[in-house]
């Protein structure tokens, strides 16, 4: 089976791609970058990685996706101190840049898996702030608070989506992922000036550069995180099981892995002191959502997804919380102890 990875460069793209290339699979890796992908991967006769910036040219997309027998699309930005420094840039590569993907394999008959967000249900914490795919309310802040402008555009892509499958005959999965943690996560800031990555990967910089840990509104916004592995697994679970998942949403994540952004400082601090006792630990610091990201930014509250489609294939995440921030900041702490951060 052909698979192309659009997006097979980044985070969860080049995990992806790793363990595809495991699995047999024949990979085509779209993407601007290929550092992330390991050395085995590039070697390996069933990979081909193809160099394509979908803002500037989508030249190639017609000819990579006749190509394959499965697309994943996972182009896009996914870093919420973008939505509000860049919100227009977000929404023409979120929305529009990805729709020519959607039509592509529209045009072609081929069987879309389109990554969406967990960022789609909104600001609320729902019912216990647990989410499921076809019952939950979508809840989004006022227009003015650009935090909602990435979620907007994901939702109107599922909607685009779903309409393409109902009247059109689209195969397709929607993908919703809760907090993918892992290696290779964002990038690592030696400052904040240098711009500000999702969670993990800053509160991983802050420990790296001895920079403080900013709680936004004092962390007590809560997230389930789930490590990269099982999410991947994840992934494969569905790509063999086109029949239970085509044309549906599907949330990613491991509902009993929720946790505080507060305690997760604490947390992470607390692993980080462990492995190397030599180092002092940054501090601690509260700040407000508005005063560390800008203007028109808020944030969801609490978001746990159910899980039972996967469950009922016999999918179950294995990590648990410490476990997965231990193996995911080891990557880190193996390179600082080796000087190569
Ligand atoms: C982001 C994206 O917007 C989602 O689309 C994506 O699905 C999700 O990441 C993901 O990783 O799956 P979010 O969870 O809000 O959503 O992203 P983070 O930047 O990691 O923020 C998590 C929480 O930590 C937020 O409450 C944020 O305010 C807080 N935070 C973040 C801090 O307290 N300090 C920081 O330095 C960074």
């Amino acid at each position: 089976m052909k698979v192309s990875v659009f997006g097979g460069g980044g985070f969860v793209g080049s995990h992806l791609v790793e363990y595809l290339i495991s699995k047999n699979y024949k990979v085509m890796a779209v993407d601007l970058n290929i550092e992330k992908i390991p050395e085995n991967c590039r070697l390996n006769n069933n990979f081909t990685f193809i160099k394509m910036d979908l803002c500037k040219n989508n030249d190639k997309l017609e000819d990579i996706i006749k190509d394959s027998d499965v697309v994943f699309n996972l182009i896009a930005y996914a870093i919420p101190s973008l939505y509000i420094e860049k919100p227009l840039d977000v929404v023409d590569l979120n929305f529009f840049k990805n729709l020519e993907i959607v039509k592509q394999c529209h045009k072609q008959n081929k069987w879309l898996i389109q990554f969406s967000s967990c960022e789609v249900y909104g600001l609320l914490g729902g019912r216990n702030g647990i989410f499921s795919e076809e019952s939950s309310l979508l809840i989004l802040g006022p227009v003015n608070k650009n935090r909602w402008i990435y979620s907007c555009a994901k939702q109107l892509l599922e909607r685009v989506i779903f309409a393409y499958g109902e009247h059109e005959d689209l195969t397709y999965t929607i993908i919703r992922p809760f907090n993918f943690i892992g290696p290779k996560m964002d990038f690592i800031v030696k400052s904040r000036a240098e711009g500000i990555p999702r969670v993990f990967a800053n509160f991983m910089s802050s420990l790296l550069y001895k920079e403080p840990m900013y709680l936004v509104d004092k962390g007590k916004n809560k997230r389930t995180f789930i490590y990269i592995k099982d999410a991947v697994d994840a992934l494969g679970v569905i790509i063999k099981n086109k029949k239970v998942f085509q044309n549906k949403i599907v949330n990613i994540g491991n509902p009993e892995n929720e946790i505080s952004i507060k305690n997760l400082a604490y947390l992470m601090r607390k692993i980080y002191k462990k492995n190397i006792p030599d180092e002092i630990t940054p501090e601690i610091i509260s700040i407000p959502g508005e005063k560390y990201y800008g203007n028109g930014y808020q944030d969801s509250e609490r978001r746990i997804p159910t899980v039972d489609k996967l469950n009922s294939v016999g999918w179950m995440p294995k990590k648990n919380l410490k476990e997965t921030f231990t193996i995911s900041m080891d990557y880190y702490i193996k390179k600082r102890i080796n000087k190569e951060l």
